[in-house]
């Protein structure tokens, strides 16, 4: 598939399993420069060997936990060091935990607030200018569905996450399939299947 996306550069948090492991591998496969953020190294680095042993350059590994107060400003900061300037930003760092029970401490839910919501929103901001100036860029929010099943914390930090910003900030949208192809995608896998009829995920 050619997404047509070689040569450009991009943040992927959350690479080293799941989902944003998988649009890694696929980003690099595109010919995309990657920075790839999680707090496991050696699974980056293991993410990294897959990577050029398919012929692709190594990766930027950031080894962080997105937690800590200032880590998305750090974050931001590191990535456009790395990489120069970060056009295509895949927030997939996140997760869920069992659902609370009523009486679960207030710090649970801030850490699912701040792990899904709060560094999503502030990494989103820090790079955000940089795209604009650029006038191309894109933001991936790999958030989750909309029915919980129990008292799941995560749930709305995502429903957060899935707000989009204004269309004033939109330096041009491009002429078709605005939604997958602009700046703000809140589920890729069912947007860009939806309106584009492609996907990372092949
Ligand atoms: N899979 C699903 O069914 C599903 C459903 C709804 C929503 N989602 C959302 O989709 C995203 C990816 O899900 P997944 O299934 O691929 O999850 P996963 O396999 O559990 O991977 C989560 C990724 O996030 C990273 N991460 C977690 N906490 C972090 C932290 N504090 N700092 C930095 N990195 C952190 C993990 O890396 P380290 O542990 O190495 O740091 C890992 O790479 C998440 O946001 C999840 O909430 C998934």
């Amino acid at each position: 598939m050619d997404l047509q996306l070689k040569g450009r550069t991009a943040l992927v948090t959350g690479a080293s399993m799941g989902i944003g492991r998988a649009i890694a591998r696929a980003l690099a496969a595109e010919g995309v420069k990657l920075s790839v953020l999680a707090r496991r190294g050696n699974l980056l680095e293991e993410l990294s060997r897959e990577i050029t042993a398919a012929g692709a350059p190594a990766p930027e590994l950031i080894v962080a936990d997105v937690l800590p107060e200032g880590a998305a400003e750090r974050i931001a900061a590191e990535s456009r060091k790395r990489l120069g300037t970060v056009e295509i930003l895949v927030n997939s760092a996140g997760g869920s935990q069992p659902a609370l029970p009523v009486d679960a401490p207030e710090s649970k839910w801030s850490e699912a607030m701040t792990l899904n919501f709060i560094r999503v929103r502030q990494l989103t901001h820090a790079l955000l200018p940089g795209m604009i100036e650029q006038r191309w860029g894109r933001v991936i929010n790999i958030s989750g569905k909309s029915e919980p099943e129990g008292l799941i914390a995560a749930t709305p930090a995502k429903a957060a996450a899935r707000w989009r910003p204004p269309v004033t900030w939109i330096a041009r949208p491009s002429p078709c399939c605005w939604w997958w192809r602009g700046w703000w995608c809140s589920t890729a896998t069912c947007h860009a299947k939806r309106k584009c009829g492609q996907s990372f995920f092949q």
